[in-house]
């Protein structure tokens, strides 16, 4: 696994002239940010070694490095999911590369179902933490020692830095910032209504798909990071929910979602 984490690094570190500042995720409700980076290559995952190939509708998938906001980024235009059947491994492996690349800073975006009632579709979620109730873990099996701990620390997981800054910024521009505990579910089934009520009840603000895999692999490799969740459909409420239904929410909250991750990238260091 190290060396074809290191063959795809080396490959990677031959099309740029710097190490990124941040890596950033573009799940549902961020993928336009990628047109606004400026001087930009982007790289086809399937042009990259060892890189897993997005299947999901409405996921792209392409590397994008390039300027944003005055910093140097690696855009990831589409993301992998555990249920598209990827094991935990590859899920994570694009973290590995950011990591082993030198990045030290990620953010994250997704799409996420509310289930606390304050939540309105249209919302943003700023995630605080997380439970991880995904069936597989990604740092089960042999530890990489090269990239941190056996046994990581994840008390603080969404850097307290970075979300006070998110604070600020939504504030100077009138956009509502909810925070919240982000609960990562296998899917690809959305919840049961008695799910969406038992995820509330043991302390989940909004739950999805993606995310906690990343975001533990990049706590392990010592990244800071960052997660925003677009509030996509309101799980109390018994509605019908649709993947269109999703993207269409998600692209609305676009604008905003964005305003916040410039900023966060401009701001944080
Ligand atoms: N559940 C899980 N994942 C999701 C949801 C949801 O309700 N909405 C968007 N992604």
């Amino acid at each position: 696994m190290l060396e074809k984490i290191q063959q795809t690094t080396s490959f990677l570190k031959n099309k740029i002239k710097q190490t990124p500042d941040f890596a950033i995720i573009l799940g549902s409700g961020l993928g336009n940010l990628a047109e606004t980076i400026t001087d930009s290559i982007s790289i086809p995952y399937k042009e990259i070694p060892n890189f897993p190939i997005s299947t999901v509708e409405g996921h792209a998938g392409e590397l994008i490095f390039g300027n944003l906001s005055g910093k140097y980024v690696l855009a990831m235009k589409g993301r992998f999911h555990f249920y598209e059947g990827y094991s935990m491994q590859q899920v994570t492996f694009p973290i590995r590369v950011m990591s082993m690349l030198g990045i030290k800073n990620l953010i994250v975006s997704n799409a996420a179902g509310g289930i606390n009632p304050q939540f309105r579709t249209g919302s943003i979620m700023m995630i605080t933490d997380h439970i991880n109730l995904f069936p597989e873990h990604p740092l089960r099996g042999k530890n990489m020692d090269f990239f941190g701990p056996r046994f990581p620390d994840m008390s603080c997981a969404y850097d307290p830095e970075f979300r006070k800054i998110a604070l600020q910024i939504a504030k100077e521009n009138q956009i509502t910032l909810h925070q919240g505990v982000y609960v990562g579910n296998q899917g690809p089934t959305f919840e049961t209504p008695a799910e969406y009520r038992y995820f509330h009840t043991i302390g989940g603000d909004a739950v999805g798909m993606s995310t906690v895999p990343e975001v533990i692999v990049a706590n392990h490799c010592g990244m800071r990071v960052f997660a925003l969740s677009v509030i996509t459909n309101e799980g109390l409420s018994d509605q019908i929910n649709s993947h269109e239904e999703v993207q269409e929410n998600a692209n609305l909250t676009q604008p905003n979602m964005t305003t916040i991750i410039k900023g966060v990238i401009k701001r944080g260091n």
